[in-house]
């Protein structure tokens, strides 16, 4: 899969895709992640990718011109199934939608910044809005780390063990169940007898009931949703 960001910030993206499973996943070629920097798109000798709003609403709009030029150069390399811009009033990003997007074979993930794009931007090309939380942040720059990192951890191959991403919270639509590693004791706080059982139905059955349980104190939301669904 690949993924192209622009961004006015490339720097700030950059970092985010350079450790830890992201990084395997480009290493072993199952992602490619492509940062542009829109100044490169600019044609003027200052190369500005904001400007003053009509109307006279306070705060800066990234210009139509830089991005139709980013947009345009990329999508005369490769066909793109989404083009994505990061926005607080974008539809709110959920596991199930990292899912749809990892089934993709390119997308172009657009960086607002300022006051956000020119509207003619979002009306031509724009495939998918997605905000990553009811809050505004300074740009939409780690909210494309956030998409980014949560599609390409889901690659086939990118977690070495296959089944891991499989389990996560919000997979099965509940949150996963807690995990515990050596030593069994530590200054006297012990792990569930049943874990350490080797009766595998039994552990399972226990993690089942830890989801649930755990779905129901910290979201109950996400619970009633379920409930309601069955
Ligand atoms: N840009 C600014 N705030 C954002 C948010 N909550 N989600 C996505 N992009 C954003």
């Amino acid at each position: 899969m690949r993924i192209d960001i622009i961004t006015v910030l490339p720097e700030l993206l950059k970092s985010s895709f350079e450790y830890s499973i992201i990084k395997r996943a480009q290493n072993k070629g199952i992602a490619e992640i492509h940062v542009h920097n829109l100044r490169d798109f600019c044609e003027d000798k200052h190369r500005r990718v904001d400007d003053y709003s009509f109307g006279g609403d306070a705060g800066m709009v990234i210009k139509i011109k830089p991005v139709d030029n980013a947009i345009t150069f990329l999508k005369s390399q490769r066909d793109y199934d989404e083009i994505i811009y990061t926005s607080p009033d974008g539809e709110s990003y959920t596991q199930k939608e990292a899912n749809i997007l990892s089934l993709k074979k390119n997308i172009i993930i657009l960086c607002g910044h300022y006051k956000g794009i020119d509207q003619r931007i979002r009306d031509t090309y724009i495939t998918k809005e997605i905000s990553i939380g009811d809050y505004v942040l300074t740009g939409g720059e780690l909210a494309a780390a956030i998409i980014a990192d949560s599609i390409i951890r889901l690659l086939p191959g990118a977690i070495s063990d296959e089944t891991s991403a499989l389990t996560d919270s919000f997979q099965d639509k509940l949150l996963a169940p807690p995990v515990y590693t050596r030593p069994s004791g530590y200054k006297g706080l012990t792990v569930p007898d049943v874990l350490l059982s080797g009766n595998f139905k039994e552990i399972e059955k226990w993690k089942i009931n830890q989801s649930l349980e755990r779905t129901k104190r910290l979201r109950p939301d996400l619970y009633d949703d379920l409930m309601n669904q069955e």
